[in-house]
């Protein structure tokens, strides 16, 4: 995961506070990036962010041996780009496919942990990317699909965009990603794209997609009003629906990465009576 980023367009939110700690309805931004990787079936995570915030997120997060998950931390020195993070987890991907999350893409909807889960078990190296139809596809990267069905062309916030899809902060790429961002030239911002990456696995022919259900609402939440939207659309989820989107420790739990005792522990020292309330309808309806 890749939590770093100077969170300019939240100043001064962010100005002593990590964009990723900051609330999304009643949990730390992060967490929800963290949820979509577990409930897809993901326990390995390592977090990337900056000198300045790493240490707050493992003070949030620890080990992760609570949760049973492995959490892992690594620092980006300067905003080199989201490319940059192969470089910086080039020992920790080693010879395995990986998954890369932006630290500030909501993805709000149960729905979408079947999507990733199905597309891990059949991915066999390449690319794999999620896209959402938006109404401003020249705030992101935009795919064009052509008649066949495959993507035709891949631009980074072009002016004039092909189509309404947009490429969400979510990727999976074989091992090769980290000599491949080995060898990528850096951009005009000097950056390492992950726009340049994709390119490259379209140029390859291994670029595959998903396109993210209606049902799965996306938040980039970057800016002011993309983390209100994001709170009251969680918040909704959460009363309305009863969902357990965001509660890392339910869908560990759900997982069988984390045993009912422990989760029991977790509710314990949990000093939100309303926070531990939620997780302890988690165990209760698994009981039932
Ligand atoms: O949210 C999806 C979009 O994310 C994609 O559609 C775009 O293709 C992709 O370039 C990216 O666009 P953004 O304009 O959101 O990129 P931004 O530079 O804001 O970085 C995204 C997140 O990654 C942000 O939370 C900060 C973090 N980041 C970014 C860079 C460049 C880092 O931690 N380190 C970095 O070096």
């Amino acid at each position: 995961m890749l939590a770093g980023g100077g969170g300019s367009r939240l100043y001064p939110a962010t100005k002593s506070v990590s964009k990723q700690l900051l609330a999304v309805y009643d949990k730390p931004m992060i967490y929800y990036p963290i949820w979509t990787l577990v409930t897809g079936g993901i326990r390995e995570i390592l977090i990337i962010s900056t000198p300045r915030d790493l240490p707050a997120i493992e003070a949030l997060l620890g080990d992760g041996a609570s949760l049973g998950l492995a959490l892992t931390y690594a620092v980006q020195t300067n905003p080199g780009g989201i490319a940059e993070a192969f470089l910086i987890g080039k020992e920790f991907i080693g010879d395995q496919p990986v998954t890369l999350i932006l630290g500030d893409n909501l993805f709000i909807g149960e729905q979408m942990s079947v999507a990733i889960e199905g597309n891990l078990a059949t991915f066999s190296g390449g690319a794999q990317i999620y896209l959402k139809e938006v109404p401003d596809p020249e705030r992101f990267g935009v795919a064009e699909i052509g008649p066949g069905g495959t993507i035709t062309s891949i631009v980074e916030k072009p002016e004039a965009p092909r189509s309404n899809l947009a490429v969400t902060g979510l990727y999976t790429y074989g091992p090769d990603v980290v000599s491949l961002a080995e060898r990528l030239p850096r951009s005009a911002r000097n950056e390492l794209e992950i726009t340049d990456i994709n390119a490259a696995y379209l140029d390859a022919g291994t670029l595959r997609y998903s396109i993210i259900s209606h049902a799965v609402q996306w938040i980039d939440a970057g800016t002011p009003d993309a983390l209100v939207a994001g709170s009251l659309a969680v918040q909704t989820a959460t009363r309305d629906q009863a969902s357990e989107l965001g509660y890392v420790e339910i869908a560990a739990y759900r997982r069988g990465y984390l045993t009912r005792e422990r989760l029991l522990a977790v509710i314990d020292q949990t000093p939100s009576d309303t926070y531990a309330e939620r997780l302890r309808l988690a165990v209760e309806s698994a009981g039932r």
